[in-house]
This record gives structure tokens, C-alpha cells and sequence, in this order.
């Protein structure tokens, strides 16, 4: 499998959503390196609550697909990866967060005073109110591995149109994790035209 590696600029360009792949093997180096591009993404406090599975059993796929409104292109990747946060790990993440931030000198004092006072509230709060925020940091890095996929040639796309909850069962999760979107990846079998965009004119506010 052929390596290149894009500018940052033609990964933005060249992506886009995969829905037919090959049916080639990802060589296991290339899937950790996905992963590491993941773990290097920026998060709210540094908390980096971001969790992957590895799927790329026969049955466990199709269960995906099953809990994923039976979208067959999911089932037809070679990997999927069912993308997560860690919702306790995060209220633990973030009152730690806050003295290292105070340690490094990242942030201002008074600024880590807040962040302190903003974790002893958020600890008052029921986790899954927060799910949404959380899911947030883990859409950062799972874009991270979208196009990073590109420098190993592999196309994905993006899945949340999924059941959570049945998800959750085929794992065995409890409600500490919260599934955020599948992401199934493999050697293009597709090359779809670029979908349509808004232009900068439409999305510049006055
Ligand atoms: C958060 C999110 C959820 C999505 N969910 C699905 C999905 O469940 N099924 C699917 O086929 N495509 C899904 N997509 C892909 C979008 O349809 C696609 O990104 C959009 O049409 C633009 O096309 P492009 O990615 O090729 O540029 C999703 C994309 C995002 C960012």
C-alpha cells in the first residue's frame, strides 16, 4: 500500500465522503497511525476524552450496520471504527487539567481559578447533559483521522445516523460512554464528484 503525504491543504481538498471500498486489508501500522493523529488533537482543558474501537470482525460489522440503520457501506469497509467519549474520564480530566494548567503557566492565574470553580460545577451536573459539549472535542480528533487517512490513500465517512444505545449493547458500555459516530475506512472503490458548498459570501456573517 503507497504512502503520500499531502499538504494539508490538498487533504482538505481531495476528501470526501466514501461509501463503496475495496475489499484490501489496512496494514495495522497504518490504523495506529490514524489512532496517534487522534491522540494529538487539541480538547477543552486538555482532557482528550476521546475513546476508539477497532472493529474489523465479520460479525461485529454487521451489527454495526444493523445499529446503524442498516447502512450496508458500513459493513463493507474493512475497518470501522466506532468513535466514543469517555464521559466520566472527562469530569475526572478536567479538575486535574486545571492544576497543570496553574503548574505549566499555560494560563493566568485568575484564569485557572475559573477553570477550577467551572470543574467544581460541572461536577453538580448530571454527565449526560454534558454529553454534547464533550462529543465535541472527540469530532476534532476523529476529523484529525479523516484526513490523515488520505496520506495512506484510505477514504471514510462519517456515520451518525446510529442507534447509540444498541451500539452500547454490542459492546457491553454502560452510559459513561457516549458513541459519537462510526467511522468506516478502507481503499476507495468510488470517486465521487466534490458535493456542493456554500460560498464564502453565504457563510461570512455581516
Ligand atoms: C456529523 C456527520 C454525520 C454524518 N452522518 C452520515 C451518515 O450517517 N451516513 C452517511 O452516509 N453520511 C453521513 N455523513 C456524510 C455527509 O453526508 C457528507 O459529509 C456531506 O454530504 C458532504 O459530502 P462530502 O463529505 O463528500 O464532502 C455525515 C457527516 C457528518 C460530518
Amino acid at each position: 500500500m503507497t504512502t503520500q503525504e499531502l499538504t494539508t491543504k490538498d487533504a482538505i481538498e481531495q476528501r470526501h465522503s466514501i461509501r463503496k471500498f475495496k475489499n484490501d486489508r489496512i496494514p495495522e501500522e497504518h490504523i495506529l497511525a490514524l489512532i496517534e493523529a487522534a491522540r494529538l488533537a487539541p480538547s477543552a482543558s486538555n482532557t482528550q476524552p476521546w475513546r476508539f474501537k477497532i472493529v474489523s470482525d465479520e460479525e461485529t460489522k454487521l451489527k454495526l450496520v444493523e445499529a446503524a440503520y442498516h447502512q450496508s457501506f458500513v459493513g463493507q469497509a474493512p475497518v470501522v471504527l466506532v468513535c466514543c467519549a469517555d464521559l466520566h474520564g472527562y469530569f475526572e480530566g478536567i479538575a486535574a487539567r486545571s492544576q497543570d494548567f496553574g503548574k505549566e503557566g499555560a494560563l493566568e492565574e485568575s484564569m485557572v481559578r475559573v477553570l477550577r470553580e467551572r470543574a467544581e460545577q460541572l461536577k453538580t451536573m448530571n454527565v449526560q447533559d454534558l454529553a454534547p459539549a464533550i462529543a465535541f472535542n472527540v469530532a476534532i480528533a476523529v476529523e484529525h483521522i479523516v484526513l490523515r487517512a488520505l496520506d495512506f490513500g484510505l477514504g471514510s465517512c462519517w456515520v451518525r445516523m446510529i442507534d447509540e444505545q444498541k451500539i452500547k449493547e454490542i459492546f457491553g458500555w454502560s452510559n459513561a460512554m457516549h458513541v459519537v459516530a462510526l467511522l468506516p475506512l478502507g481503499y476507495p472503490d468510488e470517486a465521487p464528484a466534490p458535493r456542493k458548498r456554500r460560498t464564502i459570501e453565504e457563510i461570512l456573517l455581516d
